[in-house]
């Protein structure tokens, strides 16, 4: 066998096939060496999917003709001034994307210095460099990409269609977009324009406007600003509320000084912060930005720049994961509500010509109070356990009373207001001071119980309560045994299980808190989750999740009659309860309608 040096054309083609392996790679190289050069416009031209050609034009630095054989040369960078790989302020700083792209394209740099007289142009096909040549240009620089991988046949092969090579360049500059809201970017494929984002102001406004440029109108008023400092490190950006999710992680987007990047990590981080709030298979809507000193992170780990590794990653990831709790804690409220405009376009949608012609006259006198309906079932549902600080059975009205009830003075006043009935035995209607709220009783229970749970997890430990009789539970042999290789984690829980022969367990004790519940189907559930889980999950956070199950089965379901004491002691619960605004599941536990929206719907304004 012989050594020998390869030639330099080949170990650009080598070295491309890191960092270029497919035209959006491209294009991110191209758009982020404009953003280098200091462009405030950016316009990406691709056709058939990049594959045919990827034009980048910008209106920054501009190159001189000196300037531009030098661009196309492996490791020639004006990005790294002081040879100090801890310390990059750009998005570049190899000096590699230009001559990978020249050794696999035929790549054409056309560029014009700011204030210069005269444009140059230079050719690069296969690796071969041509001289510069005169050319005819406004400032800043257009680079062209032709045929892709021409050079490359096996790489060409591995293209996907024009599709989805489309659909990558729109994510990848997406993505770019998002990072820098104040430069104007303009994507077009073939004929059709894909992206149009023109340059937005500096801040937070700017940033708003831009993300729902990008996710849509309806991101704004389902998303809160967050903000947090620590050590040096800033975390800014708007994080979508718990009910408004996505089927995919498509719309979280992260930032690490500005560079778009995909880091487990962070999106680890993401999961954590939601996991309370939302159901596994949804995901939120997040745009982070997080910015640190340039030595606290180290953006050479991968060919193509996406991943990072932090210093302190521990640090960075405590802060995403509780600046969004915080963030949600505090919106607890403000959940639903953001849904009521798609309520409110629902409502608005019937045929209310038709509706009218249909309905027979209607009596002189008002409807009998809705209240009145809901005090007729006014007996306390059967099991249904208050919680703690809860109206106490006995504070309950007679059952059986026909004439609608006087508010308690002031319930209004609160902030979920006074229930006035019961409907379809699943929804509180509660009348407030400025409109009417529609509470969903299991889905806001279920987050009461979870909450208090998980209170007291964290505090004494929870309260068991014995069962008169002991109930047998039979379930498969595998999930018995699953459940009984638990059992400390499960009388941490303030459950109590007991081998009870084979493919059957012994429940002696119950968390006092869930009160009446379905125990079989819960016990059942929990045994899938921990032979599900195996023997080495993390104690604390499946701890959360075991109780989360817990409080679904423990809570009043839908289909139960509730009083209106017990109405109006859930919705006071509600009110100083975090994230009572959606169940575990990332619904909403209720909707509002203000008095503005009924006016709306009625015509009134
Ligand atoms: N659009 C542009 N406007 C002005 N200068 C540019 C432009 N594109 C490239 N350059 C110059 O060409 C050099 C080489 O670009 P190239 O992308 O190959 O490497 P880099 O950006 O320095 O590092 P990296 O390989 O990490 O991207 C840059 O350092 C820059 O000086
Ligand atoms: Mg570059």
């Amino acid at each position: 066998m012989r050594l020998r040096l390869l030639p330099p054309t080949l170990v650009n083609r080598i070295a491309a096939g890191e960092v270029i392996e497919r035209p959006a790679a491209a294009v991110k190289e191209l758009v982020e060496n404009a953003l280098d050069a200091g462009a405030t416009r950016i316009d990406v031209q691709t056709q058939d999917g990049g594959k045919a050609l990827i034009a980048v034009s910008d209106n920054g630095c501009g190159m001189d003709r000196e300037e531009l054989r030098l661009a196309v040369e492996r490791h020639a960078t004006s990005k790294l001034p002081t040879d100090d790989l801890l310390n990059i302020h750009t998005l570049g700083f190899r000096g590699e994307a230009l001559p990978s792209i020249g050794a696999v394209a035929r790549l054409r740099l056309t560029s014009r210095p700011q204030g210069a007289a005269e444009a140059w142009s230079l050719a690069v096909e296969g690796g071969a460099i041509a001289d510069p040549a005169p050319a005819a240009a406004g400032a800043g620089t257009r680079v062209e990409v032709r045929d892709l991988f021409y050079a490359t046949p096996a790489r060409l092969k591995f293209l996907k269609s024009t599709r989805s090579e489309t659909d990558a360049i729109k994510d990848v500059l997406t993505r770019l977009a998002l990072a820098r809201p104040e430069i104007g970017f303009f994507l077009t494929e073939g004929e059709r324009a894909l992206l149009k984002l023109p340059a937005e102001p500096l801040g937070d406004a700017g940033r708003l406007n831009r993300l729902a440029a990008v996710l849509g109108r309806d991101f704004a008023p389902n998303a809160l600003p967050i903000l947090a400092e620590r050590e040096g490190i800033t975390l800014t950006g708007h994080i979508g509320l718990p009910t408004y999710h996505r089927g995919t992680a498509a719309a979280q987007f992260l930032f690490v000084n500005g560079r778009p990047v995909k880091d487990k990590l962070l999106v680890g981080a993401v999961r954590g912060a939601y996991q309370d709030v939302l159901a596994h298979d949804r995901h939120a809507v997040v745009a982070l930005y997080l910015d640190l000193p340039p030595t606290e992170v180290d953006v050479n780990v991968h060919p193509a720049k996406t991943e990072v590794r932090f210093r302190e990653s521990g640090l960075v990831r405590g802060m995403i994961v509780g600046t969004i709790r915080h963030a949600l804690a505090g919106a607890g409220h403000r959940a639903s509500t953001a849904m009521t405009g798609a309520a409110l376009g629902s409502f608005q949608a019937q045929p209310v010509q038709t509706h009218f012609t249909q309905w027979r006259p209607i009596e002189s006198r008002p409807a009998p109070a809705l209240a009145e309906a809901a005090y007729r079932f006014q007996a306390p549902p059967a099991g249904f356990a208050p919680l703690p600080g809860m109206a106490q059975p006995s504070d309950f009205a007679p059952a059986a009373r026909a004439e609608a009830p006087l508010p308690a003075p002031g319930e209004e006043a609160f902030p979920l207001g006074a229930a006035r009935a019961q409907l379809h035995e699943t929804y509180i209607l509660a009348e407030t001071r400025d409109g009417v709220i529609l509470v969903d009783q299991h889905a806001a229970h279920e987050r009461l119980v979870y909450e208090k749970l998980k209170a007291a997890l964290a505090d004494q430990g929870i309260a068991r309560q014995a069962l008169l009789i002991p109930e047998v539970v039979e379930m498969e042999e595998s999930a018995a045994e699953a459940l009984l290789a638990r059992t400390a984690d499960w009388q941490q829980l303030g459950l109590m299980v007991e081998p009870f022969g084979p493919g059957a367990v012994l429940v002696r004790e119950v968390p006092a808190l869930l009160g009446k519940l379905d125990l079989p189907e819960m016990v059942r559930e929990l045994a899938e989750q921990a032979r599900d889980l195996g023997d080495g999950f993390a104690l604390t956070d499946k701890l959360h999740h075991v109780a989360a199950t817990m409080a679904c089965h423990g809570s009043v379901r839908a289909g139960r009659r509730l009083s209106v004491p017990e109405m109006n002691a859930l919705l006071r619960q509600m009110e100083v309860t975090p994230n009572s605004g959606q169940c575990n599941h990332g619904r909403p536990t209720y909707v509002q309608l203000s008095r503005s929206d009924l006016e709306r719907l009625f015509g009134r304004k």
